[in-house]
């Protein structure tokens, strides 16, 4: 067994601490859009091979090219290569960098796709559209705030799922320590979706730990 560890590469650890201004954020992914793909490999950054694991297994193979997936946060489109390599084929991507988004459109995998925020007001997105919205690693300082988990759930079909990956330590930045999981909670008390996975995993980037989690929305 392989006892090699990686680091976070700083420029990801920038993205995340660098700004509460989420268009301080989108410049920053702005800079960083034509390395992105170099700087984080399938070997130091494993949160889009997670996200695509937990969706194969929500959903059976049986059903995967009729599914309609929502990438939230797609940003150069790392998780939609993995979802057509697993037999997904209706992918739309949402990202609010341009830069970034070129890149993805450039990949030729993801069909409609938006050029905006989430949680942030208005969205273009329309309402029980997706039976999957995955989001990987877009959450952090100036990212996508708590009221973002409402617009998943609005964009979602009844009886499709959320899935997020993170870095398990984002949880402690102010925008959703004591905040995010309260917030879910009360979701699911009102029945708006149900828990279905809530695990940590132990690399995610670099070294560190990743959290995973998927609810249904009823
Ligand atoms: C670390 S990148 C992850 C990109 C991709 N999901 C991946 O795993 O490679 C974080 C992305 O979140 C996007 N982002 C930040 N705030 C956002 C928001 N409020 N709504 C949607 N996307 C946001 C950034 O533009 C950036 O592309």
């Amino acid at each position: 067994m392989s006892t090699k560890t990686f680091q976070v590469p700083s420029q990801a650890n920038h993205a995340v601490n660098v700004s509460d201004d989420p268009h301080r954020v989108i410049a920053t992914y702005a800079e960083w859009a034509n390395t992105y793909d170099q700087t984080l490999s399938p070997e130091n950054y494993v949160g889009p091979r997670l996200s695509v694991e937990e969706v194969t297994r929500l959903i059976p193979e049986s059903r995967r090219s009729q599914v309609r997936i929502l990438d939230v946060g797609a940003g150069t489109g790392k998780v939609g290569i993995e979802l057509i390599q697993r037999g997904f084929t209706q992918i739309d991507g949402l990202e609010p960098c341009k830069e970034m988004l070129d890149i993805l459109k450039a990949t030729k995998v993801y069909q409609n796709t938006y050029l905006e925020f989430i949680g942030l007001g208005s969205s273009t997105v329309p309402s029980d559209t997706y039976d999957v919205v995955i989001v990987v690693g877009c959450m952090g300082k100036g990212h996508i705030p708590v009221e973002g988990i409402d617009e998943m759930i609005r964009m979602t079909k009844p009886g499709g799922y959320v899935v997020n990956v993170t870095r398990e330590e984002v949880l402690q930045v102010p925008l959703y320590k004591d905040k995010l999981k309260p917030h879910m909670d009360k979701l699911e008390r009102e029945g708006k979706w149900k828990q279905d996975t809530w695990k940590i995993c132990p690399k995610f980037i670099g070294d560190r730990r990743g959290l995973v989690f998927s609810y249904r929305v009823l």
